[in-house]
């Protein structure tokens, strides 16, 4: 019988109460540090545990399943959503701790024997590749030891010579705060899907990144310099959704149990074939709508600043998706229960009363009219003023670069829509200039 998802975090738990970690409940979504808004890791809430000078906690491991946002901030999976199989923007992370406890080599080879030990997850040994950071031969020793082979192991060194400790295998959580070098495992899904296993960074679903073990060692202050800890501590990281894919045998987050019905009531709600053309904005709804729901369980709701205005950019990129759909009237509300009713399968202490479900079905409902107004009213202003707005270029009629900018910065319509009414009439974008002023304005809001 195959696990289902609630199955493998309570394996992943039992494994580490085993090796004595004490399970310590999730946090919040919404992050008490100053310099996050979501909590984007397992180890946000044990954050200052790491800097301690002497570990006189009654525990000194800890393990956990903390679910997590990446929108906004260092960490920003938005933009993967819906082009690959393995990113959401809500995920749940299963994590083992050692503070001042055990450090590399009983971290690694607990990884190990829980992914590949028939007992317990089983996985094939043969698929799993690894990264470590270029300077940390120790993690790499400790692979050789264990048995994966040099050509599986690959070093990741800095992004470049002026960064120093700026990579994918040195892990912070944000700008400040512990971090260390980190050793990254990875499942080859096999070659029925594309991507290479490089030093450069993954592209393609073919090597999945499954778990992430952090060697804290250090502490960033504000300055940006690394200050060595007195202590050596383990974070580790394994992506729920990811990991059942794997087990569950269906190499893709959005048909693991978790998802598979969620894709199912947006497919059959939307009245939507499940085909090429419209895959991707059923999975960036389904993905959208679950998080935009834990996110009003916390009781946020959408603004224009901080918590409120990342959902909002949540909810209107899922209503920009309905908009591609062809599909102008609000429809996102209608989801809301049968998403509830599903949700509540996977997550024990996720209740919500009928009325909360009706004051979410309502928020959901206002964002999207309003949405669908600023649509309709951006829309109004590109065909006032297209004529006007052509340049040639090659020959080709291209859209001028700052007034697509103005379109979308001033009246707020999306780049795609922009794209999609403008291909109607044989127009292209100006993707030059609008590229260099959407720089600019991420510079200038630095
Ligand atoms: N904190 C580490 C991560 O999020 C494990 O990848």
């Amino acid at each position: 019988m195959v696990m289902n998802s609630n199955e493998i975090r309570n394996m992943f738990l039992s494994f580490f109460k085993r090796k004595n970690h004490v399970f310590i409940k999730e946090s919040s979504l919404i992050s008490k540090s100053s310099d996050l808004l979501f909590t984007n890791s397992g180890m946000n809430q044990f954050k200052d545990l790491f800097l301690l000078e002497n570990n006189k906690l009654n525990f000194t491991r800890v393990v956990n399943s903390q679910k997590c946002i990446r929108v906004g901030g260092k960490h920003d999976d938005l933009n993967n959503i819906g082009y690959t199989l393995r990113h959401n923007t809500l995920f749940e992370m299963l994590g083992n701790f050692s503070f001042g406890d055990y450090f590399k080599e009983e971290s690694i080879n607990f990884s190990w024997e829980l992914l590949t030990n028939k007992n317990w997850f089983n996985l094939d040994k043969n698929k799993i590749f690894i990264t470590v950071y270029y300077s940390d031969e120790e993690s790499e020793n400790i692979w050789k030891k264990i048995g994966i082979s040099k050509n599986k192991i690959i070093k990741i060194k800095d992004i470049n010579k002026n960064n120093k400790y700026i990579s994918n295998n040195f892990w912070q959580m944000s700008n400040i705060g512990p971090c260390g070098p980190c050793t990254e495992i990875f499942y080859d899904l096999g070659d029925n899907f594309k991507g290479k296993f490089t030093n450069k960074s993954n592209i393609g679903d073919r090597y999945i990144e499954i778990w992430n073990l952090v060697f804290i060692q250090f502490n960033k202050d504000i300055n940006g310099n690394l200050i060595k800890l007195n202590m050596n501590s383990v974070d580790t990281g394994m992506g729920l959704e990811r990991v059942s894919s794997i087990i569950q045998n269906v190499n893709s987050n959005y048909k693991i149990d978790i998802f598979i019905n969620l894709v199912e009531i947006v497919k059959n709600k939307l009245n939507l074939l499940y085909n090429k053309k419209n895959i991707k904005y059923i999975k960036i709804i389904a993905d959208h709508v679950r998080t935009s729901i834990f996110i009003l369980y916390n009781k946020i709701i959408p603004s224009n600043e901080k918590h409120g205005y990342v959902l909002r950019k949540i909810i209107r990129r899922a209503c920009c998706c309905i908009n591609m759909l062809g599909i102008n009237y609000p429809i996102l509300y209608t989801i809301i229960n049968n998403f509830i009713e599903y949700m509540k399968l996977f997550y024990y202490d996720f209740f919500l009363s009928n009325y909360e479900i009706g004051n979410i079905e309502k928020i959901i409902l206002n964002e999207e009219e309003k949405f669908i107004n600023l649509i309709n009213y951006g829309l109004l202003i590109l065909k006032k003023n297209i004529d006007n707005n052509i340049i040639i270029k090659n020959n080709k009629k291209l859209l001028d670069g700052n007034f697509v900018f103005k379109l979308y910065d001033t009246y707020g319509l999306p780049i795609d829509i922009i794209i999609n009414f403008c291909k109607k009439y044989n127009i292209n974008i100006d993707k030059l200039i609008f590229n260099e002023l959407m720089s600019i304005q991420k510079i200038n809001n630095f």
